[in-house]
Parts: C-alpha cells; sequence; structure tokens
C-alpha cells in the first residue's frame, strides 16, 4: 500500500503566533512529506509493502523504521493540536489526577521530560499494560508502540519543530505548544483503548 502524507487538520496559519506558517510549511510540506516519500520508497518489493503502517513501526529496524515511525509519530503530533479550546475528558482527567496528582503536576512533569531529552525525540502520554498512565521520552524517532504501549498525546522535540520560531528556546515552544494541546483527541485516544 502506498502511505499518504495527512492533510493538516488547521490552516498553515492557523497556530500563529505560537506556532508560524514558515515552521509548519517545512514541518509537514518537507519534513513530514519526505519521511512519508522515502518510506514509500524504501518498502517497494520488500515484506512491508502491504502492511499497515502501525504493524511496520512494530516489526521494521533501521531505515524503514526510522521513516515509518516518523510518519506515525508526525501524523499524532499533528492531530494532538488545534485551535480551538478542549479540555480532557472526565475519564482522562480521572487518570491523570490519580497518576499524576493533579493536571498542574502532569504539566510539570511532561514539559520538564521534553525540555530534558537530549537531542532530537519524541515525549509521549502513553497507558502501559497495567492500565497506568505514563510519560515517556524517546530518542530519534521512536514510540511507544515499540514497548507495546497505547500511545495518548505526543510532542515533537526535534529542532525543525520549533528552531525558526524559537531559535534554541525549547521551553518557550514547549509551554506554547501546551496551550495548543488538542484535549478532544486524547481523550478519543483513551475511549478507543478503554473498549
Ligand atoms: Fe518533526
Amino acid at each position: 500500500m502506498t502511505h499518504t502524507l495527512m492533510d493538516l487538520p488547521f490552516d498553515e496559519n492557523a497556530l500563529e503566533p505560537y506556532i508560524s506558517k514558515e515552521t509548519l510549511q517545512y514541518h509537514h510540506g518537507k519534513h513530514h512529506a519526505g519521511y512519508v516519500s522515502k518510506l514509500n520508497t524504501m518498502i517497494k518489493d520488500t515484506v512491508y509493502a502491504d502492511m499497515k503502517l502501525e504493524e511496520i513501526v512494530k516489526k521494521a529496524d533501521g531505515g524503514i523504521f526510522n521513516n515509518a515511525a516518523q510518519v506515525f509519530n508526525h501524523d499524532f503530533y499533528f492531530n494532538g493540536m488545534t485551535t480551538i479550546a478542549t479540555s480532557p475528558s472526565k475519564e482522562l482527567l480521572a487518570l491523570i489526577e490519580r497518576d499524576f496528582t493533579s493536571m498542574e503536576a502532569f504539566k510539570e512533569k511532561f514539559l520538564e521530560m521534553a525540555a530534558g531529552l537530549f537531542g532530537s525525540g519524541w515525549v509521549w502520554l502513553s497507558i502501559n499494560d497495567s492500565g497506568t498512565l505514563i510519560i515517556e521520552s524517546f530518542s530519534n524517532a521512536g514510540n511507544p508502540l515499540l514497548l507495546d504501549h497505547t500511545p495518548l498525546l505526543t510532542c515533537d522535540v526535534w529542532e525543525h519543530a520549533y528552531y525558526i520560531d524559537y531559535r534554541n528556546a525549547r521551553i518557550d515552544y514547549l509551554e506554547k505548544w501546551w496551550e495548543l494541546v488538542n484535549w478532544d483527541f486524547v481523550s478519543d485516544n483513551l475511549e478507543v483503548c478503554s473498549q
């Protein structure tokens, strides 16, 4: 199957001034598109050619893994942002309060891990096999599927996600990204995995 670049769920200038149109043009239009294109080239005539994206992520390694995981991660990242005000579902909030004490404590821990991740990578909110919410970070293209955890939310901390707008001030990007989190998306992901 041929993998396609997702459409952004908002206009390219919709996240301004937090995330600029220029950043999205490069991040989605160049980086994300590049991963999709490289993946399609690399899987041609291989055992991965007819697999769904998640299956490739779980089974491949090397360059095919890197590009498949980057497509999955970026799909998740862009779907996890919105300009519309959203809030966590009652169920999600209850789990956040159970596992992190409060929403504020969860935010602090998530952003602290994202700020502290050395180099390029991703920070995720996910659910482990005991049903506990966890925050985990992965270098490069890593994601929770590798550990059989269910992803709920991710933040891209590769420099290409923020360098045009924030230069080296990753923490400023993280604080603004937090304002854009689509809690409906996170709540829906929880609901699907609870079924
Ligand atoms: Fe990225």
